[in-house]
């Protein structure tokens, strides 16, 4: 990145750690070798390092080493998890929210064709699902709930100790796209009822290409049906030579994460007020979008927010020093205003008008401050 840009666009991808990067080296030169290739010592080194590195992320979810499965990243996970488990029934329902990524979006939609019945659970202005909601959607033949745990685009954190009861009602099993939130909400699947949680290495100062799926066995024994076939990797459940550098580095990534999530998170969350507060005072129609900022349930780093009489899209495009996102950066959305704006409750024309931020350790003082000029004089040049 030029020196002189700001990456404000944490939540489609963040900066590889140097710890990160540092970590994968080797693994790229001296110690290349196949971790399925147990016959040579090299590769049975190889595999040790990956026992390693599951076991050490296991611990830090709070689940066992046996139920982590490595993938290339969220999509995967959640196409693995929605595909796996609904594959294994000839039809049924299932349950997900109106703001849910388009990679659990998507494959839904395969299964709807194939029969499968869906109910999406609507959520209030700030983006949270209640338990009321819930409940209404909820049916004796539901197989699946999918609830995304932090929202990519305005950042609602979901309180799943508020839906869990509901849910284990009934036999459904519950699917958590995590990927927003693992690194950044300090949680514990030991403590937390969740069937099956996605996540990903490029979210939170990894690499791209790796994430994981965690497949609980604790108190459902959840059984999924593999998606790729092949050498029979991830027992079974995800066949492919093992992506070794990535492994290393998403453990390192995740343990960054976990080492200090108090320190950053009080120290971003200053900055994104700030950047709110700067905002607001150059432009004072700004309309926040999400849940308000003082709140524990917003992710610590995002902001989004309306800017009266423009396009998103224009002025990001009019502000290019600053990188910032209009809808959601992972899907291909076209012109199309945001499915999770539009779901609390905003109108076409205030959903295009709308930008997302996303700020991360990495985020200085002086960034925030230089941005929020460079916005406020490109939302001045448009609106004149
Ligand atoms: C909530 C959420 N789920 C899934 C994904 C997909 O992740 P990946 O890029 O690892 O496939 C993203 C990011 O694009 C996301 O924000």
């Amino acid at each position: 990145m030029d020196h002189h840009e700001i990456y404000l666009d944490n939540h489609s991808s963040t900066r590889c750690a140097p710890e990160v990067v540092e970590s994968m080296l080797p693994y790229f030169d001296a110690e290349y070798a196949n971790p399925s290739s147990v016959a040579n010592a090299v590769g049975r080194r190889a595999q040790n390092d990956v026992d390693h590195a599951r076991q050490s992320i296991a611990l830090m979810l709070g689940c066992e080493s046996n139920e982590v499965v490595f993938t290339s990243g969220a999509t995967e996970s959640n196409n693995l998890a929605l595909a796996g488990v609904l594959s294994r029934h000839k039809a049924g329902h299932v349950c997900l929210t109106t703001i849910e990524h388009s990679s659990v979006r998507g494959p839904l939609q395969e299964f709807v064709r194939r029969g499968f019945q869906i109910s999406e659970i609507p959520v209030d202005r700030f983006g949270r699902v209640s338990p009321e909601a819930l409940a209404e959607v909820l049916r004796p033949d539901t197989v699946l709930v999918s609830i995304i745990a932090a929202s990519n685009e305005i950042g609602t954190i979901q309180n799943f100790h508020r839906l869990l009861p509901n849910i284990r009602r009934t036999q459904a099993l519950l699917h958590v796209d995590a990927t927003q939130a693992v690194g950044k909400i300090p949680f514990s699947l030991n403590e937390l009822d969740i069937d099956l949680l996605s996540f990903s290495g490029h979210k939170l100062h990894g690499p791209k290409g790796i994430g994981g799926l965690i497949v609980r066995q604790k108190n459902r024994r959840v059984r999924l049906q593999p998606q790729v076939f092949g050498g029979g990797h991830e027992r079974g459940l995800r066949s492919g030579t093992m992506n070794v550098p990535g492994i290393i580095g998403l453990e390192r990534a995740l343990r960054l994460s976990f080492e200090d999530i108090e320190t950053v998170s009080t120290k971003v969350r200053v900055l994104r007020d700030d950047l709110w507060q700067r905002l607001q005072n150059g432009i004072p129609d700004l309309v926040l979008n999400g849940p308000p900022l003082g709140e524990n349930d917003r992710l610590w780093n995002n902001l989004n927010c309306q800017f009266p009489g423009v396009e998103g899209q224009t002025l990001a495009l009019t502000c290019e020093q600053v990188a910032m996102s209009s809808g959601s950066a992972c899907n291909a959305n076209q012109g199309e205003p945001s499915h999770v704006l539009k779901a609390i409750g905003l109108n076409p024309d205030q959903a295009r008008s709308s930008l997302r931020f996303g700020l991360s350790r990495y985020t200085t003082a002086s960034e925030i401050e230089t941005a929020a000029s460079l916005i406020i004089a490109a939302y001045r040049k448009i609106i004149k």
